[in-house]
């Protein structure tokens, strides 16, 4: 594939294989010697027009430890605050030579229509409400690290999943490796028709509670107050009661199953500290496996050097 836009856009060989390219380049960071000369000589923008901890920082050292040049686009204090368009600062990169653009918009579709712009690789970096494809990939890299496989493994995604491009992207690619997702959350925050638009197989509960005893894997997802109107949503207080994960809704998961959630957390809101910090989250482990999910798509896009 030249593009990473979509989970829709992996079928299972091609998940796999960066799935198990990612496990190399996990070897690689944990020796002394942490670079590899990959992508010497290639030049790797991050075009970023919302904010992001996890995914720029990773995207930049993956395309550092596999020796590309990086450069960091923040559209703060760019000419975008002058008016410049998404096409017109597209070309403006173009021109100084990017061979993957990594981006990251409020709009949902930017990334697809950038790809139609630029010569080089796009990857979507997360795109509005809409997907989030290397977050799945990484989350997919955590589950089967974690628990051996992804064939047959319960996925319980929980909460906000209507504002969600993690859950979306989860959704897909899941569906694709053979998982069954279950979609959790209050009736104002799941889609209807979301289940059978992405994937034939995914089911959807409201009731929390009877979902956990039957999962292998608890994602929650981030409350995203700000896409919302006040007004549909509950309280925080209630929404916690109904839907976030403490302690004792922690000890109704079976004894393997594992926590997971994409970050930023609101603590106290869809997950409790006592839940974020137990030997059951993977939410380190995800920032973690992140940055060699990364190196692998961007060495498979840019073809490392030999292609
Ligand atoms: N999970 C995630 O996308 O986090 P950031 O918004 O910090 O990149």
């Amino acid at each position: 594939i030249k593009h990473l836009l979509s989970g829709a856009d992996l079928d299972a060989d091609t998940a796999t294989e960066i799935l198990d390219t990612a496990a190399e380049m996990a070897t690689v960071a944990g020796r002394e010697i942490k670079k590899l000369p990959a992508l010497r000589g290639r030049t790797v923008v991050n075009l970023f027009y919302e904010d992001s901890t996890r995914t720029r920082i990773s995207f930049e050292a993956a395309a550092k430890r596999l020796s590309a040049d990086v450069i960091n686009f923040s559209a703060k204090g760019s000419s975008v605050t002058k008016g410049e368009s998404l096409k017109d600062t597209a070309l403006t990169l173009q021109a100084m030579g990017a061979d993957a653009v990594v981006v990251r918009h409020p709009a949902s579709g930017a990334p697809h229509r950038l790809a139609n712009w630029v010569d080089g690789s796009v990857v979507n970096a997360g795109d509005g409400t809409h997907e989030h494809p290397t977050q799945a990939l990484l989350d997919a890299y955590t589950m089967r690290a974690r628990l051996g496989r992804l064939a047959g493994l319960s996925v319980a995604v929980v909460g906000d999943v209507l504002h969600s491009r993690v859950a979306r992207s989860n959704v897909l690619l899941l569906s694709t490796l053979g998982a069954k997702v279950t979609l959790v959350g209050p009736p104002t925050l799941i889609p209807v028709d979301i289940a059978g638009a992405l994937a034939p197989a995914i089911d959807v509960s409201y009731d929390l509670d009877s979902v956990l005893p039957g999962v292998d894997v608890v994602m929650m997802l981030r409350v995203q107050r700000e896409r919302m109107n006040d007004s549909y949503f509950p309280s925080a207080r209630e929404y916690a009661r109904r839907y976030g994960l403490d302690g004792p809704r922690m000890r109704r998961l079976p004894e393997h199953a594992i926590v997971m959630h994409p970050g930023p957390m609101n603590r106290g809101m869809e997950i409790t500290p006592e839940v974020a910090d137990s030997p059951r989250s993977t939410i380190v482990e995800q920032v973690t496996n992140g940055v060699s999910v990364r190196m692998a798509v961007l060495y498979l896009l840019l073809g490392g050097n030999n292609r």
